[in-house]
């Protein structure tokens, strides 16, 4: 079920693009809506909607000649409606309109120059002085045009680089507008939504408000509602949304599990019990979970007993309320994408266990998820218009199993306690410095294994910290964050003068892949 029936919309074909996902968060940064399916679901559609007003097809890690993996369902391209191939979908578009693709000679990975050879609307204001600097990703390339299209723009190993047939309104592309790396990317997004597919603004992720509200109130009717609350930022628009739509029949569940960040649940006690008088239970589990982590240094062990103890938990205290017929989460859209990709691998980030899975079959119990049709920055905006703090809003993702896997090796109390500390001191100096906002995910973690320092004149033996930045889009890929090293330096000295325990810090400077942003 879409989120609205009646909403006009471009509708996004996956083909397993680690971009498509960027490509729809660019289109409803515009003001429109729009949604993604699965090339695979589509094999069989018969009827698609009336209300889809312009198609986008991803780019993807095959090539088009695989006719096993890619069928190609070409009714899409019978719609009627204006077509955008990006990559792969330019690929498509090309074979199966009667053009051709080959293997390149040379890969064309990277910034590449794109040359005008003609103007064209989905170029309007995109390049300058007949050039401009954009990015590829591709293997293959189309070396003959399909019918009745035309070449607008090359590159040295692309002689086809975007091609358009004017009457049908299909254009193909072989860079990626949708990547920041492509200059004004936006652009021929804006182009194509706005002047070839002539949609009209009618989505603003805050409009939902009010929607959203009556929705579950209609879903919910005079039933009780529980719902985790873990203190992160999807829960707690969940429970804000919740909490405006039903007030008291929401019971909000949080279990402090003992490997939250510092003053956390002090935090959501005080944002959600005090200020928004939600009723909200509060369970302090955290001698609970350190028994039970007791000498595991396995990390799927220490996965496995935290989410399910963790469940047990929630599962004993939802049990004591009576009449509930729903369980709240807070899904989001890249949960509920199909995004099996084409080669069969998963790209959806992992899942939190704070998504109770299994509690609503044992419990019998229905699901609300309202807001599994938006993006993670769409969440954020309806929270700050449920008056959220911008605090817990723009707060950095935090994995359910919490400081467990920031701690390789045995838990102990007296390393959460020494790492909450340097956790807490990164975190802040982060927000002193204007630099948390710029990085997607920070965290301490601390190592287990002691060093030698000297400090005073004194040989000091303790652990080592680590610290990692990183920027990314979606958490799927990730940079470190390249600090000045005067900051480097600075954190490094408050870490050490102020925390007893840890005598070195080091910096984590290595991307995903190969490397993971958590450490176990
Ligand atoms: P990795 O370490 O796989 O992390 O590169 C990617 C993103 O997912 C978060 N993460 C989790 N989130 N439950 C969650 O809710 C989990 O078990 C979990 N494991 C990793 C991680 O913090 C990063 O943002």
């Amino acid at each position: 079920m879409p989120l609205d029936g009646n909403l006009k919309k471009i509708l996004i074909v996956d083909f397993g693009s680690q971009f498509t996902q960027l490509i729809a968060r660019k289109i409803r940064e515009l003001g429109v809506y729009c949604e993604i399916i699965s090339h695979n679901k589509l094999k069989k559609i018969k009827n698609f909607e009336t209300n889809i007003k312009g198609l986008v097809l991803s780019g993807g890690p095959l090539n088009v000649y695989e006719n096993k993996k890619v069928k190609f369902n070409n009714k899409l391209l019978k719609l009627g409606v204006p077509v955008l191939g990006i990559c792969f979908g330019h690929q498509i578009i090309s074979k199966e309109l009667g053009g051709r693709v080959k293997s390149s000679k040379y890969r064309e990975f990277g910034l590449a120059e794109v040359q005008e050879i003609k103007k064209s609307k989905l170029t309007k204001d995109f390049f300058s002085k007949g050039k401009n600097n954009v990015w590829m990703s591709h293997a293959d390339q189309v070396i003959k045009l399909p019918k009745n299209f035309q070449a607008i723009a090359k590159s040295e190993n692309s002689k086809l680089c975007i091609i358009e047939n004017l009457e049908k309104k299909m254009y193909g592309i072989q860079f990626h507008p949708e990547v920041s790396h492509t200059n004004k990317g936006n652009q021929i997004l804006k182009n194509f939504v706005f002047s070839i597919c002539k949609i009209k603004r009618n989505w603003s992720s805050s409009d939902q408000k009010i929607k959203l509200i009556n929705e579950v109130k209609q879903l919910v009717g005079n039933s009780k509602v529980i719902c985790a609350l873990s203190g992160g930022v999807d829960s707690s628009v969940v429970a804000k949304l919740l909490s405006n739509a039903i007030g008291k029949k929401l019971i909000c569940i949080f279990v402090n599990t003992g490997l939250l960040r510092k003053n956390e649940e002090t935090q959501v006690i005080n944002t959600f019990k005090k200020r928004f008088k939600i009723n909200l239970i509060y369970v302090n589990a955290e001698n609970i979970f350190i028994s039970k982590l007791k000498n595991i240094t396995d990390p799927e062990k220490k996965r496995r007993i935290i989410g399910n103890l963790f469940i047990k938990i929630f599962e004993k205290y939802a049990k004591k309320i009576k009449n509930v017929k729903f369980l709240a989460q807070g899904t989001l859209y890249p949960d509920i994408i199909e995004s099996k990709s084409v080669t069969g691998s998963q790209t959806s980030k992992i899942k939190s266990h704070h998504n109770v899975g299994g509690l609503p079959k044992k419990m019998n119990l229905k699901l609300v998820e309202p807001l599994k049709y938006l993006f993670k920055d769409e969440v954020r905006k309806l929270g700050l218009k449920l008056g959220l703090n911008r605090e817990i809003i723009s707060r950095h993702p935090f994995p359910g199993p919490g400081l467990a896997i920031r701690m390789p090796g045995k838990i102990t109390k007296e390393k959460i306690k020494i790492l909450k500390e340097a956790d807490n001191y990164f975190i802040q100096s982060l927000k002193d410095n204007n630099l948390y906002d710029k990085i997607w995910q920070a965290y301490a973690a601390l190592l287990p294994v002691k060093t030698v320092g000297v400090m005073g004149d004194n040989r000091t033996y303790e652990y080592l910290c680590l610290l990692r930045a990183i920027t990314s889009e979606d958490g799927m890929t990730a940079d470190f964050y390249q600090f000045k090293k005067s900051y480097i330096q600075s954190i490094s000295n408050t870490i050490v003068n102020n925390i007893k325990g840890i005598n070195r810090v080091v910096y984590d400077v290595t991307s995903k892949p190969p490397s993971t942003i958590e450490l176990e």
